[in-house]
């Protein structure tokens, strides 16, 4: 089995995690969060986003919050973006990187953003642009990767079709999401297959909810095929406000703990992780989803 040397983290947990929370998380406990993140060694650190607050009132201070956060030399804190409504908060919040995020769905796509495929790709267009000339690096989403919750199995064709179209619109890489978790190994390589022959495997991020348990194996998967980026959420946090059912990303600790036991170097703390972890679940008044942080803490209990 040939696998990455390196795997880059990305940690999602105060945007993914937190906007899924019935309960409204202050701008306080989402800083506490986002600067123990970076303090653990991650590198990318997605803190928030700037959509509309009647969609999605979660995140509605993540200005408050990303002015602040302790923000770490070498340390990105990207924002989900939808329009240029959303890019002009992002430049005013001085953030070095947006998130733009389309679906291989279109009822998925309506559901979560109020438009068609297409529209939404001609709404990102401007975003990208002004972007670029602001000196902001872009990365995009595609949901629905495997399976949608309103239209059932998505094709490899249509993921691979959007992927190529947020490359093309500047992304510097995508990030292929199993919106619901419903996705098994072999189906997940086949789908990364389609898409790395539209986009090159190095420029691909995987993103898995772990609603069937699957994600793990679906990461191993992904390394199998080459993909080096991995999305993943501190204790498990998370789901999607328009995929009813959709249980958080999987846990950064259970990921991690993989990688390092695949020998897969990442600069992330595990110890420090898991702190993290505990911390915020405290604050959200529960357990950490992550077996790792339960094992670990039983461990030293
Ligand atoms: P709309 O209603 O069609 O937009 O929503 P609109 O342009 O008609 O504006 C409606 C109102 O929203 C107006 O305010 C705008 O000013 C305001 P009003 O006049 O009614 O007072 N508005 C905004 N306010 C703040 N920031 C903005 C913004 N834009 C408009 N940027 C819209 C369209 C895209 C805005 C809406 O559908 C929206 O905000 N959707 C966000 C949904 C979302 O964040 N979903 C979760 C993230 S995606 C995800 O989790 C999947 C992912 O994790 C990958 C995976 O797992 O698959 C990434
Ligand atoms: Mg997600």
């Amino acid at each position: 089995m040939r696998l990455p040397r390196r795997v880059r983290m990305v940690e999602v947990g105060p945007r993914d995690g937190l906007q899924n929370e019935a309960q409204i998380v202050s701008a306080a406990t989402r800083v506490g969060l986002i600067d123990r993140l970076s303090e653990a060694g991650l590198a990318i650190v997605e803190s928030g986003s700037f959509v509309s607050p009647k969609w999605i009132p979660q995140m509605a201070d993540t200005a408050e919050v990303l002015a602040r956060i302790a923000r770490k030399l070498g340390v990105s804190y990207p924002v989900l973006v939808p329009n240029m409504t959303g890019f002009e908060a992002a430049l005013a919040s001085r953030v070095e990187e947006i998130a733009i995020f389309a679906a291989a769905s279109e009822s998925f796509s309506r559901r979560n953003i109020n438009c068609s495929i297409a529209e939404s790709l001609d709404r990102f267009a401007p975003v990208a642009e002004a972007a670029a000339r602001a000196g902001m690096r872009v990365r995009g989403y595609v949901s629905c990767v495997v399976d949608c919750p309103y239209e059932g199995p998505i094709t490899p064709a249509a993921v691979a079709d959007v992927a190529a179209k947020l490359l093309n619109l500047g992304c510097y890489e995508i990030s292929l999401g199993d919106t619901i978790g419903t996705g098994t190994p072999g189906r997940i390589q086949a789908m990364i297959d389609a898409v790395a022959s539209a986009v090159p495997l190095d420029r691909l991020a995987v993103h898995f909810h772990d609603t069937w348990g699957q994600a793990l194996a679906n990461i191993l998967a992904s390394l199998e095929k080459g993909v080096a980026v991995v999305d993943s959420s501190v204790a498990g946090l998370g789901g999607c406000p328009y995929a009813k059912g959709a249980t958080g990303n999987v846990a950064s600790e259970d990921v991690l703990y993989m990688l390092e036991g695949l020998g897969i170097g990442t600069g992330v703390d595990l110890v420090r992780l898991a702190a993290a972890g505990r911390w915020i679940s405290a604050e959200l008044g529960r357990e950490p989803s992550s077996k790792v942080s339960r094992a670990l803490a039983a461990k030293s209990a």
